[in-house]
């Protein structure tokens, strides 16, 4: 079919009809790559035109940017990389030593893994990633997206990688109406049919970038699509609810509250379970966050909410409570913590129980996001030290 043909058949398609998908299969991925080509955002994981791309590299960037974004990502990654340059240099490193460098990138469980998946490449595979999706996808914290995602841009191999931004580019592409997540099978497919068989990777990041700076959730730019042409949600004026999405469950809220502590220009803190929430970071002490009763009812404590709270403070001392809350939205729940601050005298003795930590090195421990906020909620007049990075 000549180009000719193909233009004439979509100027003369009704409204609402849907292109054939053969139509899409053929011109997507060339189109793309050629606006790739031109387009592309430089980020710092991304090898250069002409340079190998560099699968330590690729597989850090894309660890950390699960569930993050790549603008929050750039500084991490350039730290990680200068301090631990290849897969061994990351294998050897402490364990906290990786935590502390992770703080307040959240999902912690993807710095453990991480840090397992470096030892298992390091020890078992001679410090070489394998290349194709199976030998990725046995690795600790490699599930099918990071496998795909690393063979197609590390490695060339052709593989489909469906991110939030691709899921977006390809429901609008083929005007998918079931909502999301039940539409994720159907999106997959449809992807599938678009992967080239050649620089599979570059088509990844070109669907990414598109899904970034030009499919936008929010007033997509269509006129600067290069595949405008080629959309059916375009064609059919349903750009703006594609993708459709089933409504979100409203997330439960719960409580708790913590106790800051210090002494002589420290602060008391444990480390939590290696397993579960924040596993392995540490922490200001306090209750379990098993409520959902009081804050956001009374938006007081009660005499009852102290009864409760006492017992989880670290030693009996004259705790004042901060006015307001502390609250940080976890995937599952968002949180409210009150803060009780002392200080003391108390030789509390170093253990399982916790450690003092000096004040002024609170920066470069493994502190999670939330706890970051718990410190700046209870020494406002330390500013940024302690803020979320
Ligand atoms: N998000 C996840 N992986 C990415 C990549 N390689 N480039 C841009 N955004 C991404």
């Amino acid at each position: 079919m000549t180009c000719d043909a193909l233009s004439r058949d979509d100027w003369s398609m009704p409204k609402n009809a849907r292109k054939a998908p053969e139509y899409k299969e053929k011109q997507a991925a060339p189109k793309l790559l050629a606006w790739y080509g031109k387009h592309a955002r430089v980020l710092p994981w991304r090898a250069r035109s002409g340079e190998a791309a560099d699968p330590y590299a690729v597989w850090l960037s894309e660890i950390m940017l699960q569930q993050t974004t790549v603008a929050t990502v750039g500084p991490y990654f350039m730290g990680f990389l200068k301090r631990w340059p290849t897969v061994e240099a990351l294998a050897k490193a402490p364990q906290d030593d990786v935590m502390k460098a992770w703080a307040g990138l959240g999902y912690y469980a993807r710095a453990r893994n991480m840090h397992a998946c470096a030892k298992a490449i390091s020890s078992d595979h001679g410090g070489k990633f394998p290349e194709d999706m199976e030998g990725l996808g046995r690795l600790p914290g490699i599930g099918p997206y990071t496998a795909a995602a690393i063979a197609a841009i590390a490695f060339g191999k052709r593989a489909t990688v469906v991110d939030g931004n691709v899921e977006r580019v390809v429901a609008r592409l083929f005007d998918i109406e079931t909502p999301l997540p039940k539409a994720k099978p159907e999106i997959r497919k449809a992807a599938e049919t678009l992967t080239p068989d050649t620089r599979a990777g570059d088509f990844a990041q070109a669907m990414m970038d598109l899904g970034a700076t030009v499919c936008t959730p929010k007033s997509p730019a269509c006129n600067r699509c290069p595949i405008n042409d080629l959309c059916d949600a375009r064609t059919n004026g349903t750009q703006g609810l594609r993708p459709a999405r089933a409504p979100k469950k409203p997330k439960p809220a719960r409580q708790g509250a913590c106790f800051w502590l210090t002494r002589n220009g420290h602060v008391w803190l444990r480390r939590r379970a290696d397993k579960g929430l924040l596993g392995g970071m540490m922490e200001v002490p306090g209750t379990p966050w098993d409520r959902s009763d009081c804050h956001r009812t009374v938006k007081k404590l009660s005499q009852t909410d102290f009864d409760w709270a006492y017992p989880h403070a670290p030693t009996t001392a004259e705790w004042r409570l901060v006015p307001g809350l502390v609250t940080h939205s976890f995937t599952h729940f968002d949180l409210e913590l009150s803060v009780f601050t002392a200080a003391t005298r108390k030789k509390l003795v170093p253990g399982a129980e916790g450690r003092w930590v000096p004040l002024d090195e609170l920066h470069g421990e493994a502190l999670p996001t939330v706890m970051r906020k718990v410190a700046a909620h209870a020494m406002p007049e330390a500013g940024p030290l302690f803020a979320k990075r």
